[in-house]
C-alpha cells in the first residue's frame, strides 16, 4: 500500500503531467487530489507547463472540468504513474514546487469584469500565449468557443478582438499579417488598433472590392465591446469634435470616420466603396459567435456620424471625373437611405431631368461664409454642409450634378469646386468656367446632332438658376447655381456662337429667331451672327467660298432671313468681303514667302489693296484683268476693309465714293504698272488715256475738292487719302521706252504707220495726262520727260520727213505771241529759233519753256495763260486750215490735241498754284 503522496509531490507530479501533454494523467490525479489541485492552481499549471503547440482540443475538456469542478463524475478510476516523482523526497518536492514560478491567472490587460473569474482569465491569458509562444492564433479559436457562455466577457473578447485580428492575418489579408501579437494588439490604443484593422483595406486594385467586407467583418465585431465607448462627460472634446455635452462617444468610431474622409482625398474609390459595399454600423459580420445589441442611443450616434463622414468624403473627393462623381452620388443616395429619404436618381437620370433645386434651407446654406464647411471642420458637429439631412443631402446632390454636367461636357470639376462657384458667387470665376464648358462642347460628343445641342443649352441654362426660373415660373428669382452671376443672354449668347460655329443653323433659327419667345433681342442675336460669321472667315484657310470658313461664313449670313436680310448693311459688308476673297482665290497668291495667302491676312491688312499688287506681281499677264481687280477693290471699300470699323458708322455715301474712286485709280495705276514691268505697253497706254484719264476727270486729285465743306478733314481719315497713283503711273506709261521686248500693238487704228512716231505720241499722251492729274510740286518732273518725249517725237518726225521727199513745204508760220516774245529767255529763243521748217510742232516746245520761264509771271496774272491758249488753239487752227493734201492731217490734229491738253493742264495747273480759279475747271466743282 503506497502512503498518500503529500502535496508538493502531487504538483510537482502534475506539473510533470502537464509539461509532457498528458492531459489523461492529469485529469486523473485531479480527480483523485481535487483536494490539492484546486481550481486556481490548476489552471496555473495548465498555463504555466502545457506546452503551447498542444491543440487546444487536446484540454479543452479539462478545463471544462475545471470550470465545472466536475471531477468526481464518470471518472474511470485508474492508476497514475507516480515514477517521475518516485525518488523525490517531500523536502526536496517542497522545495522544487516553491520554485515553480507559476504564472498568474490574470495577464496583462485581462478584461476587468473577468477578475474574479479564474476561467475566463486562464482562457484570456492562455490565448495570448498560445499566439505568443507557438504562433497558433488559428487554433484559438478552438479553446475559446466552448466557453462563450462561460461569462459574458469571453464572448465580448471573442468577437472584438480575437474575430477581427484573426479574420485581418488569417482570412482577409494571410499574406500581410500584422506584427503585433494578440497580446499587442489587446492592448492597443483606439487608433492603433483601427489602422492596424484597416491596414491592408484598399490598398490594392484587387482589394477593392473587400472595402465593405473588412468594415463589415474587422471594424464591426470591433466595436462591439464597451471598452470601446466614453461617456461624453468624461472627456467631451474628444479628438477635437465638439459633441454635445454628456454626449456617448467611441473614440474607436471616430477614427474609422476620420480613416474613411483620409481616403475620400487620397485614393477616392476607397471611400466610395466604402459607403457602397457597407450598409453602415448596423451592417457587422459577428461570425455567427454573437448577435449582440448596440444601445439605440449607441446606434444612433454611430449611424449619425457615419452619415456626416459620408457627406464630407464627398466634398473631398478631389477627382474631377465622371466616375468619381457617379461615386459621389452613389455614396448620397446610400446616406439618404439610410436617413430614410426619399432617393435621388443616378446623375445619367439627374442631368436629362434637370431638377429644380427649390429648398429655402438650401438656399440659405448658399452665401460665400459658408463656403469654408466644404474645406474645414467637415466632421464638426457644427458644420451645416455634412449635418445629415434633407437640406444637405439635397444640396450635396445638386453640386454633384452640376459638376458632373461640366465633367461630362469636357470641363472636370469636383464637388468642391462647383461648390464654391455656387457659394462664392465669383463672375469671373463663372464666366470662366462657362466659356471653358461651352468650347469644350465643341469637342465633345456627337456635334453634328442637334439633340446634343438642344440638351447642351438647357444644361447650360439649368447651370444658371438650377432650375428655379422654371420651377417658380418668373424670371426674376435670383440664380444660386453654379453661374448663378452670369447674364442669361451671355450663355445664349455663347450658346448661339457654339451653334453656328458647329453648323447647326436651323437649329440655331428656330429657337434664336423664330420660337415665339426670343431668347435674344434682334441687335443682340444680329451683332451675334455677325461676329460668329466673321469668326468662321478669319479661321478660313482657303478663300474659296465654297470651301470650310468662307462657306461656313456664307451660311451663317445667310441663316437669319428675318434677322439678318439681303438688304442689310452688315449682309452686305460681308458678302462684299466674300466676293473679294474668292475672287483672290483665282490668282496665286503668296504674301509672306512659303506662307499661302489666308482670308483673315485680307481683312486685317493694313493695306488691303496692296494685296491686289501682290497678285499682278505673282500672275503673269494678270493686269489685263483689270476690270476684275476693280471689282475686287469695289468689293474692299463695300466690306469696309479701307476704314476703321468705328468710322465706318460716320461715313457718308460722299466719302465712300472718293474712296470707291480712289481705290479704282490706284488699281488702274498697278496694273499700268504691271502692264510696263511686262512690256506690254500698249495696255499700259490704253489703261492710261482710256481709265485714268476719264476717271480722274470727275474727281480732283488735289485735296480739299468737295470735302472740306463737310469737315471730313477733321474726322476721317478720308481727306488725306489723295489720288498719289494716277499721275505717276501715267508719268511711269509716259516714261517708258519701247525696246524689243515690247510687246507688239495688234493693231495701228489710224495711227501713224511709224511705231516710233506713235510710241512717242502715246507716251506724250501719258504725260498730257500725267500733267493733268499730278499735284503741283511735281509738274516740273513731268514737264521735263514731257520736253524729252517732244524732242525725241521731233527728231523722229524729221527724220521720216527726210526720207518722204514728196513732203511739200506748207509755208513758214511763226507765229509767237508778241506778248512773251520779250519776255522769253535767251536760250528758250535761241531753242524756238533753232526750230525747223515744221513750226507747228515746236509750239509744245515753248510753252514749256513758257511754263518753266513765266512761272513767277504767271502768278502774277492769269490771263497771260488764258489768252496764251487761245491764241495756240487759234494758230493751230491756222495751220489745219493750210493743210493742203491732208495727208498728215490726223496726225497733226492729233498732236494738237495733246498740246491743248498740256496747255490746258498747265493753265489750270498753275493756276492752281496761284491759288486762282481755273477758268475751264470751275464749271466741274459741284
Ligand atoms: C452630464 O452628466 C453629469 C453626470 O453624469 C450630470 O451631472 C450632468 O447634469 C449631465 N449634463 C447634462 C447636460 O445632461
Ligand atoms: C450658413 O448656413 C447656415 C445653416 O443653414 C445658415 O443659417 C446661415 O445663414 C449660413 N450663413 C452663414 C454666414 O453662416
Ligand atoms: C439641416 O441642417 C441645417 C444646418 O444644420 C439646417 O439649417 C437645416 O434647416 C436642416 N434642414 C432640415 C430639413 O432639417
Ligand atoms: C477652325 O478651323 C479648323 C480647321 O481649319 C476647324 O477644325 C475648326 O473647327 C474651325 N473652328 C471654327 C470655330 O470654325
Ligand atoms: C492780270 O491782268 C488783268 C488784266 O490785264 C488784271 O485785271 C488782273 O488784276 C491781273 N492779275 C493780277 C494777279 O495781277
Amino acid at each position: 500500500m503506497i502512503p498518500l503522496p503529500s502535496a508538493p509531490r502531487i504538483v510537482l507530479l502534475a506539473t510533470y503531467l502537464a509539461a509532457r501533454s498528458d492531459i489523461e494523467s492529469l485529469t486523473t490525479l485531479a480527480t483523485h487530489h481535487s483536494k490539492v489541485l484546486r481550481q486556481d492552481l490548476l489552471l496555473r499549471i495548465l498555463l504555466t507547463c502545457l506546452p503551447e503547440t498542444l491543440p487546444p482540443s487536446h484540454y479543452v475538456s479539462l478545463v471544462q472540468r475545471i470550470e465545472s469542478a466536475s471531477f468526481d463524475i464518470d471518472v474511470q478510476p485508474r492508476e497514475v504513474d507516480w515514477s517521475s516523482v518516485q525518488d523525490i523526497t517531500d523536502d526536496e518536492a517542497a522545495r522544487k514546487v516553491r520554485k515553480l514560478r507559476l504564472l498568474p491567472l490574470a495577464g496583462e490587460n485581462a478584461p476587468t469584469d473577468a477578475s474574479n473569474d479564474p476561467v475566463s482569465l486562464f482562457l484570456i491569458h492562455r490565448a495570448h500565449r498560445v499566439d505568443q509562444e507557438a504562433g497558433l492564433l488559428t487554433q484559438l479559436p478552438d479553446l475559446i468557443v466552448p466557453f462563450l457562455d462561460h461569462a459574458p466577457c469571453i464572448r465580448t473578447w471573442m468577437v472584438s478582438t480575437l474575430l477581427p485580428l484573426l479574420r485581418r492575418d488569417h482570412e482577409y489579408y494571410p499574406h500581410n499579417p500584422a506584427a503585433q501579437t494578440l497580446a499587442d494588439f489587446d492592448r492597443m490604443s483606439d487608433q492603433a488598433a483601427v489602422d492596424l484593422l484597416l491596414s491592408q483595406t484598399g490598398t490594392s486594385q484587387e482589394s477593392l472590392p473587400h472595402v465593405g467586407r473588412d468594415l463589415r467583418g474587422l471594424l464591426g465585431p470591433w466595436l462591439y465591446n464597451d471598452a470601446r465607448w466614453r461617456r461624453g462627460d468624461e472627456n467631451n472634446n474628444y479628438g477635437g469634435h465638439d459633441q454635445p455635452p454628456n454626449h456617448t462617444i467611441c473614440p474607436g468610431w471616430e477614427h474609422v470616420l476620420e480613416w474613411i474622409t483620409l481616403q475620400a482625398s487620397k485614393s477616392w474609390e476607397v471611400a466610395v466603396k466604402a459607403v457602397d459595399q457597407w450598409d453602415g454600423p448596423g451592417d457587422v459580420d459577428l461570425g455567427g459567435y454573437a448577435s449582440m445589441w448596440l444601445e439605440d442611443e449607441e446606434q444612433e450616434y454611430l449611424e449619425q456620424r457615419y452619415a456626416r463622414a459620408a457627406l464630407a468624403s464627398a466634398y473631398l473627393i478631389p477627382e474631377a471625373s465622371v466616375e468619381a462623381l457617379t461615386g459621389v452620388n452613389s455614396i448620397i443616395t446610400k446616406i439618404m437611405a439610410l436617413l430614410d429619404q426619399d432617393p435621388c436618381p443616378t446623375l445619367q437620370v439627374a442631368s436629362s431631368l434637370l431638377p429644380p433645386f427649390v429648398d429655402p434651407d438650401g438656399e440659405q446654406l448658399l452665401c460665400a461664409k459658408n463656403a469654408t464647411y466644404m474645406r474645414n471642420d467637415l466632421l464638426a458637429e457644427s458644420n451645416p454642409l455634412t449635418n445629415p439631412n434633407g437640406t444637405s443631402t439635397q444640396l450635396l446632390h445638386i453640386l454633384t450634378l452640376s459638376a458632373f454636367i461640366l465633367s461630362k461636357g469636357g470641363v472636370p470639376c469636383t464637388v468642391r469646386k462647383a461648390g464654391e462657384l455656387a457659394f462664392l458667387q465669383d463672375e469671373r470665376e463663372q464666366k470662366a468656367e462657362a466659356t471653358k464648358f461651352i468650347h469644350s462642347l465643341s469637342n465633345n460628343g456627337p456635334k453634328s446632332d442637334d439633340r446634343y445641342w438642344i440638351r447642351a443649352r438647357n444644361e447650360l441654362l439649368w447651370l444658371r438658376d438650377w432650375g428655379a426660373e422654371e420651377a417658380q415660373d418668373s424670371s426674376d428669382v435670383q440664380a444660386q447655381g453654379i453661374f448663378g452671376q452670369l447674364n442669361k443672354e451671355f450663355l445664349e449668347i455663347e450658346c448661339l456662337k457654339a451653334f453656328l460655329s458647329n453648323t447647326r443653323y436651323s437649329l440655331a433659327r428656330s429657337i434664336y429667331e423664330d420660337a415665339p419667345e426670343k431668347p435674344l433681342d434682334s441687335d443682340m442675336l444680329r451683332d451675334t451672327i455677325v461676329s460668329a460669321a466673321m469668326n468662321a472667315y478669319d479661321n478660313a484657310s482657303n478663300p474659296h467660298r465654297g470651301r470650310g470658313g468662307l462657306l461656313k461664313c456664307d451660311d451663317i449670313i445667310h441663316a437669319f432671313p428675318q434677322t439678318l436680310g439681303e438688304t442689310h448693311p452688315a449682309s452686305k459688308r460681308i458678302e462684299a468681303l466674300l466676293r473679294a476673297t474668292h475672287a483672290l482665290s483665282e490668282y496665286r497668291l503668296i504674301l509672306k514667302k512659303g506662307e499661302p495667302f489666308t482670308p483673315v491676312v485680307l481683312r486685317v491688312h493694313a493695306d488691303p489693296i496692296s494685296i491686289v499688287g501682290k497678285v499682278l506681281e505673282q500672275n503673269p499677264k494678270s493686269y489685263t484683268r483689270i476690270q476684275d481687280f476693280l471689282e475686287i477693290g469695289a468689293n474692299m471699300v463695300d466690306a469696309g476693309l479701307l476704314t476703321s470699323s468705328k468710322s465706318r458708322q460716320s461715313e457718308s455715301a460722299a466719302e465712300i465714293a472718293w474712296q470707291r474712286s480712289i481705290v479704282e485709280k490706284r488699281i488702274t495705276a498697278m496694273c499700268v504698272d504691271a502692264a510696263l514691268t511686262e512690256d506690254d505697253f500698249e495696255t499700259a497706254y490704253s489703261y492710261v488715256v482710256n481709265r485714268l484719264a476719264t476717271e480722274s476727270n470727275r474727281f480732283s486729285a488735289k485735296p480739299g475738292n468737295g470735302f472740306t465743306s463737310k469737315g471730313a478733314a477733321t474726322k476721317s481719315s478720308l481727306a488725306t487719302i489723295t489720288d498719289e497713283y494716277s499721275w505717276k503711273a501715267a508719268l511711269q506709261a509716259g516714261k517708258y521706252r519701247r525696246t524689243a521686248r515690247t510687246v507688239k500693238p495688234t493693231h495701228i487704228g489710224t495711227a501713224s504707220g511709224n511705231l516710233d512716231i506713235r510710241h512717242l505720241e502715246q507716251r506724250i499722251e501719258c504725260l498730257a495726262t500725267a500733267l493733268r492729274v499730278a499735284p503741283p510740286a511735281t509738274l516740273q518732273e513731268i514737264l521735263n520727260v514731257f520736253r524729252k518725249c517732244e524732242e525725241e517725237l521731233n527728231a523722229a518726225v524729221k527724220a521720216e520727213e527726210a526720207q518722204e521727199s514728196a513732203w511739200d513745204d506748207q509755208g513758214d508760220l511763226q507765229v509767237m505771241p508778241g506778248a512773251f516774245s520779250s519776255t522769253v529767255p535767251a536760250g528758250v529763243v535761241r531753242s524756238t529759233k533753232a526750230s525747223s521748217a515744221r513750226h507747228v510742232e515746236e509750239a509744245p516746245m515753248s510753252l514749256f519753256d513758257l511754263s518753266r520761264a513765266s512761272m513767277a509771271r504767271a502768278q502774277r496774272n492769269l490771263t497771260a495763260l488764258s489768252s496764251l491758249q487761245r491764241s495756240e488753239n487759234a494758230r493751230s487752227d491756222e495751220a489745219h486750215g493750210e493743210a493742203g493734201d491732208g495727208s498728215d492731217q490726223p496726225r497733226t490734229r492729233k498732236r494738237d490735241q495733246l498740246r491743248d491738253t498740256a496747255i490746258g493742264t498747265l493753265a489750270s495747273g498753275v493756276g492752281w498754284l496761284i491759288g486762282a480759279q481755273p477758268a475751264d475747271r470751275g464749271g466741274e466743282r459741284g
